[in-house]
């Protein structure tokens, strides 16, 4: 996979005329576009046709968090869409997760398309040392993540969301090939907003990341072309 294909660009908007903007500029100089509640709340299942009929790739980030029919059935409905990757929450429990895949697998069999990659969130990475304790886990965020990463891995998904700074002990913990899907990433130097724990996208990538999700630092750039450009040659460069 060359660096172009590692990145994912969030598409945090609401509006057509947003989407279509970014798309347009966008599509040749990344990987995957980045889908979450807000502009699948906004507009549904006619967002994912829009952007796969304009060449780019989706990524549906709705962290599936129910039981495991709701879930499954949910993925089914999705899968059909023609997603090339979505999510559920690993701490939906590994009987959740192993229907999902199964059903993903099936749908996309039935229906002669592609499966798309199935990953899980480990822990969110705007929860901390105090937060994980206060909901009442006795392991620390870091184990947790590797708790977690070794459950989604068993069944049977693809891979993994996590903090760019876990993602070698996943790497190491789970099979190879088992994906890491990162946000949290900044160019040295840019603006931090509200994230926390980042690195910049050479060192996720040196640091295990299969994928880097970025959203304001392109997005919100006076010259987005450029900013994505300048991500990717800042992969290209380790
Ligand atoms: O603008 P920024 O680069 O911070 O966007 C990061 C994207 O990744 C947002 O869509 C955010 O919701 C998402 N994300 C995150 N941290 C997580 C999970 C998802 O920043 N743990």
């Amino acid at each position: 996979m060359n660096a172009k294909e590692r990145l994912i660009v969030a598409l945090d908007v609401d509006t057509i005329e947003e989407v279509e903007y970014l798309v347009n500029e966008l599509k040749d100089e990344i990987g995957m576009f980045k889908v979450g509640l807000q502009l699948y709340t906004s507009m549904g299942n006619d967002i994912i046709a829009y952007i796969k009929q304009r060449g780019g790739k989706v990524f549906l980030d709705l962290k599936l968090h129910d039981i495991p029919n709701t879930v499954s059935e949910t993925v089914r409905v999705l899968t059909k869409s023609g997603v090339d990757m979505m999510n559920v929450h690993s701490q939906g429990g590994y009987e959740m997760m192993k229907l999902a895949k199964e059903t993903s697998v099936k749908t996309a069999n039935e229906f002669g398309i592609k499966a798309p990659m199935l990953i899980a969130v480990t822990i969110l990475t705007s929860l901390g040392d105090n937060e994980v304790e206060e909901i009442g886990y006795t392991k620390s965020p870091k184990e947790m993540v590797e708790h977690l990463g070794l459950l989604t891995d068993k069944a049977g998904l693809d891979g993994v969301v996590c903090s760019p700074l876990e993602a070698g002990i996943i790497k190491k913990a789970c099979h190879d090939g088992f994906i890491t899907v990162t946000p949290g990433v900044r160019l040295a130097g840019g603006d931090v907003g509200d994230q926390k724990r980042i690195t910049t996208p050479g060192q996720a990538i040196k640091g295990g990341s299969t994928y880097i999700v970025v959203g304001r630092p392109i997005t919100k750039a006076e010259n987005i072309k450029e900013a994505a450009k300048k991500i990717v040659a800042e992969m290209e460069g380790i």
